[in-house]
């Protein structure tokens, strides 16, 4: 995977990055992490932050604060985000890599279980973050949520996804109109990407590519609240010209 990272510093920010442990999470956290920030990293299970520190390696510095907790729950975050302030004295950004693909089912076909997992436990886990997050934000503190194009593309047998994906992005453009420019609010709508999961094609956006633009977007304190695209190569290309130069 191509390792870059944009030139920000941003020794001394504080950032929460639920859904960190994930494929497109792990280019976040990595960015941060070279960026010079504290990273909050929360992870519902053990295994998985066991699982997340062998796959950082030497990574794993000091700075990240690896973090079994729930916080897909309104209570769950709210308690998060107490701790984050009382501990580290305040919140910087969130950037939002929750999610992951549902396939299998037309809309009519589809049972509560699925409904449930695919819908309701991702929306409210964005919904419960954000809720928690925002009044504790400081002041300019940027929030990204990172969707797939299936947001605004309806995909046979994984409408669960283009639901959900789409309520998240309403949520971002909610949240821009709400905050009125005090914090702000951006969307990384992504294509296919490249991970550790998956190689790809090389005209992928990688993992490591969407963790420059997010800590180039925190960066750039002029730069407010959008929705930016990584659905092809000249959108990349774009956004990285702009992170390098944050
Ligand atoms: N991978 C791609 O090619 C791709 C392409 C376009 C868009 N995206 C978008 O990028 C975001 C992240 O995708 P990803 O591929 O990184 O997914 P992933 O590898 O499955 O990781 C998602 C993370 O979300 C957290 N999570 C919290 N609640 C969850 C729940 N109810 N079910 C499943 N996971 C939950 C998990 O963290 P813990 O278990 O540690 O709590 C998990 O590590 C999603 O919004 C996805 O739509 C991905």
């Amino acid at each position: 995977m191509v390792q870059q990272f944009a030139n920000a510093d941003l020794a001394g920010r504080r950032v929460l990055i639920p859904g960190g442990t994930g494929a497109v999470g792990e280019g976040v956290v990595r960015a941060y992490l070279a960026a010079g920030a504290e990273v909050v990293v929360p992870t519902r299970t053990p295994e998985r932050a066991e699982e997340f520190r062998s796959i950082l390696g030497e990574l794993g510095s000091d700075r990240l604060h690896l973090v079994v907790h729930d916080y897909t729950t309104f209570a769950g975050a709210d308690d998060l985000a107490e701790q984050m302030v009382s501990n580290l004295g305040g919140i910087d950004d969130v950037v939002a890599p929750i999610g992951g693909w549902w396939a299998g089912k037309r809309l009519w076909e589809i049972d509560e279980a699925d409904w449930t997992s695919a819908f309701v436990s991702l929306a409210t886990a964005h919904m419960a973050v954000a809720r928690a997050v925002i009044p504790r934000l400081i002041r300019g503190g940027s929030y990204t949520v990172i969707v797939g194009a299936s947001a605004s593309w309806p995909v046979p047998s994984s409408g669960l996804v283009s639901m959900e994906q789409s309520a998240v992005l309403m949520m971002q453009q909610v949240l821009v109109a709400e905050l009125e420019g005090s914090h702000r609010a951006f969307a990384l709508v992504l294509g296919p990407v490249s991970t550790r999961s998956v190689a790809g094609e090389p005209d992928w956006v990688t993992s490591a590519q969407v963790g420059t633009i997010a800590v180039g977007l925190a960066a750039d304190a002029s730069r407010p609240g959008d929705v930016i695209r990584l659905t092809t190569p000249d959108d990349i290309a774009a956004a990285l010209t702009l992170a390098e130069f944050s």
